[in-house]
């Protein structure tokens, strides 16, 4: 007979808590579910690697990691901003919100530590809904489809020229 599926909780119902370190295996495996091993290739790795997050925040189902977001250290032209990523939530709580309010969570901590703009690599369906745009000026320390290349500014023109870890 098949094993019962386990059960898990409504995406709804799970608060965002920070990141603790006892989450860091949970959220390996949660990012390495949802990307494959391919992600440390990508130019967004080269903004992480060696790099300590500013904020990481986590869903937990029990002692499970069901969602996951980190924010980084970076600049852009100079200015101190902060990347985005990766972000990943446990494919059967997808769809109830949970990758919004990590979304949301992250854009509070950037306003709160008073950076004035959010980088990340990703799809624009997704990450529009949240105002991030095309990141025309950033250059990034590698290849990427300008496509993906989005940033959410507070106040005031976004900020340009190269992206460097912060
Ligand atoms: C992207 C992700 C974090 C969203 O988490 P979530 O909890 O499902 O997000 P929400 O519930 O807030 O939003 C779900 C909505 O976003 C849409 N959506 C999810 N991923 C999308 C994408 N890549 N492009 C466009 N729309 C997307 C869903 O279809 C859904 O649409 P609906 O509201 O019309 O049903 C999750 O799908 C995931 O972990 N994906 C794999 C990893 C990944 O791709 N990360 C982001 C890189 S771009």
């Amino acid at each position: 007979m098949p094993a019962a599926p386990e059960s898990i909780g409504d995406a709804a119902d799970l608060p965002i808590v920070s990141e603790a370190t006892g989450d860091r295996f949970g959220v390996e495996a949660l990012v390495a579910a949802a990307f494959g091993p391919g992600r440390f290739a990508k130019t967004a790795e080269r903004l992480r690697e060696g790099s300590t997050p500013l904020a990481g925040f986590v869903a937990r189902d029990g002692q499970r990691v069901v969602g996951s977001v980190r924010l980084w250290p970076i600049r852009i032209g100079g200015e101190p901003a902060a990347f985005l990523g990766p972000i990943a939530v446990d494919a059967r709580l997808r769809k109830g919100g949970l990758g919004a309010r990590l979304v949301e969570q992250c854009l509070a901590e950037a306003q709160a530590r008073g950076l004035r703009a959010v980088l990340l690599v990703g799809d624009a369906p997704y990450f529009g809904r949240f105002g991030f745009v095309r990141a025309e000026g950033a250059r990034l320390p590698g290849p990427a489809d300008p496509k993906r290349v989005l940033i959410r500014t507070q106040t005031g023109a976004a900020p340009a020229g190269a992206v460097e870890k912060g």
